[in-house]
């Protein structure tokens, strides 16, 4: 970055800063437990572009970007996003930068494996993950691995459909065992999926995401069937998951010395109101959420209320499959921007078109013309920072002794806010200490939470809204690739390194700058 844009930019931090509320004062690191991982997190398909380096094979969303352009927002792809597969150097540089101890990122599945098992391992993919492991460690900066962050090779997509298909699972086993073997001297902390309860939804059930598949009254797409195919590819992926932890347990934990475990994504429900119909929709939006994934894992069985409304839709698992599953986690990453009001659709019809519409509830952010929280550039995405509170005494009850581990947290802005708006982000600044105060007053009541990553470090591409939704702590110029700290960024490094802004450095940014 030129000298002369830093210093302005240190300026207008400095100037924003001081205007914060004082109220928001105080937060800091040691107000959570020692050796608790503070991160940022990014996903593969997100920031790496180079989609044809080196051997890499197309993946699912290299063909449906460039295929159906039309259903991204500004009609990009991931073809170059942050070009992170060759500037990963100067982004573990900015990972030092801001003091984290961890970073979480995901593996591209293509890059390692071309055409699944129908093809032979990439090793320039290896040594890609290699250097950035090597690169992170040497900054004492723990890697904090995601094996499937949404993107498959397009070979799978097309042979299995996707998780759709069983076949799917021998692919992830074998992917999982390569990527063991191949880093796991070095990872500590591994992730099987995900958000796998937010993608079969996207895939299957509003047809959004690739392969697309929906049916009325979710969504009109050419094939699928939105009240089962989730449920059926959901099936799939834990089955998959378990398989892998039971390799990673049995043939690596013992001589890697590292963790497994799994990440949902997790909104917090509120009932719309105080009547029992719509406090039981509010906990049965969750069971569908959350409890869907991480019963079967902790418990064997899907919630029940998920067999009680879903019956033959919803899958069984064999006696063989149910012994597969117990083997437990070392720990749950939830994924948890926000919450939404819940109200009841058995006993008063709603429309049930929505992601949470299989559960016979509809939500809403408005209750009496009254928002749950500030909007963000994500419509369904409110600023509520109690919900991180809720969502993690949630799971700490719910699935005993169990670390947590907050594996995404973030606030979204809109492309077009002016520069000087999408730099002097006051509003994340405010939503990171909103969320981390949270956190820490459940980690006060004795929940066991063993991290905290921020989504994301970069600008990136966001799936299906393209670029035009930023969630970085670094502001990225796509047309140059330059990465420019947003005030967020040096309120994240002040807070974790304890080294706020003092009186001095405005003084000496304000001389360099005239
Ligand atoms: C629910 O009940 C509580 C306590 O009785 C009350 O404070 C709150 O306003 C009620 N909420 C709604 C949405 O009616
Ligand atoms: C640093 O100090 C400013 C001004 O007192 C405050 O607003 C800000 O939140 C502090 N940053 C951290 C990380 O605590």
């Amino acid at each position: 970055m030129a000298v002369a844009a830093a210093t302005r930019i240190a300026v207008v931090v400095v100037a924003a800063l001081a205007a914060l509320a004082p109220g928001a004062r105080g937060l800091r690191r040691d107000d959570f437990p020692v050796g608790f991982l503070f991160g940022a997190a990014t996903s593969a398909y997100q920031i790496e572009g180079a989609y044809l380096d080196d051997n890499k094979g197309l993946n699912n969303w290299d063909v449906f970007t460039h295929t159906q352009a039309g259903r991204i927002s500004d009609r990009r792809n991931g073809d170059v996003a942050d070009d992170h597969y060759h500037r990963y150097t100067e982004d573990v540089e900015i990972l030092h930068n801001l003091g984290v101890n961890s970073y979480r990122f995901s593996i591209s599945w293509a890059r390692i494996l071309p055409r699944g098992r129908f093809g032979g391992v990439n090793s320039a993919g290896i040594a890609f993950y290699n250097r950035l492991i090597d690169a992170l460690l040497q900054k004492g900066i723990q890697p904090f691995v995601t094996l499937n962050h949404f993107d498959i090779p397009q070979e799978l997509e097309i042979r299995y459909g996707g998780w759709l298909g069983a076949g799917i699972r021998e692919e992830f086993g074998y992917y999982s065992d390569v990527c063991f073997k191949a880093f796991g001297d070095r990872v500590r902390f591994w992730t099987t999926f995900n958000e796998p309860n937010l993608i079969t939804k996207f895939q299957f059930m509003l047809g959004a995401y690739p392969p697309n598949r929906c049916s009325p009254p979710f969504g009109c797409c050419n094939s699928g069937d939105s009240r089962r195919e989730p449920y059926t590819a959901a099936h799939n992926i834990l089955l998959s998951h378990a398989a892998a932890v039971h390799n990673y347990k049995t043939n690596y934990q013992a001589k890697q010395g590292g963790s497994i475990g799994i990440v949902v994504a997790m909104k917090w429900y509120e009932p719309l109101t105080n009547s029992t119909e719509d406090v039981r929709a509010a906990r049965r939006a969750l069971a569908f959420e959350v409890d869907w994934f991480l019963d079967p894992i902790f418990f064997g069985e899907y919630p029940r209320e998920m067999r009680e409304i879903l019956s033959s839709n919803l899958p069984k698992f064999t006696p063989e499959e149910k012994k597969l599953l117990q083997n437990k986690v070392d720990f749950i990453g939830i994924n948890q921007y926000t919450a939404i009001y819940a109200k009841d659709c058995i006993y008063s019809p709603c429309a049930l078109n929505t992601y949470e519409g299989n559960a016979l509830v509809y939500t809403t952010g408005v209750r009496n013309g009254a928002k749950i929280g500030k909007p963000t550039a994500f419509s369904t995405y409110f600023v509520v920072p109690e919900s991180i509170e809720s969502a993690v005494m949630y799971v700490n009850g719910r699935y005993k002794d169990t670390t947590i581990y907050i594996t995404e947290n973030g606030y979204s802005q809109h492309s077009d806010t002016n520069m000087e708006d999408l730099i002097n982000d006051v509003e994340r600044v405010n939503y990171l200490q909103g969320y981390l105060k949270y956190l820490s007053s459940a980690v006060r009541k004795g929940a066991n939470v063993g991290g905290y990553f921020m989504w994301s470090l970069i600008d990136n591409f966001e799936w299906v809204f393209g670029y035009t939704i930023k969630f970085g702590l670094y502001h990225v110029d796509f047309d140059t690739q330059e990465r420019i700290p947003k005030m967020s960024a040096k309120w994240y490094r002040d807070f974790l390194t304890g080294s706020n802004v003092t009186d001095d450095t405005q003084v000496r940014s304000r001389r360099a700058d005239s």
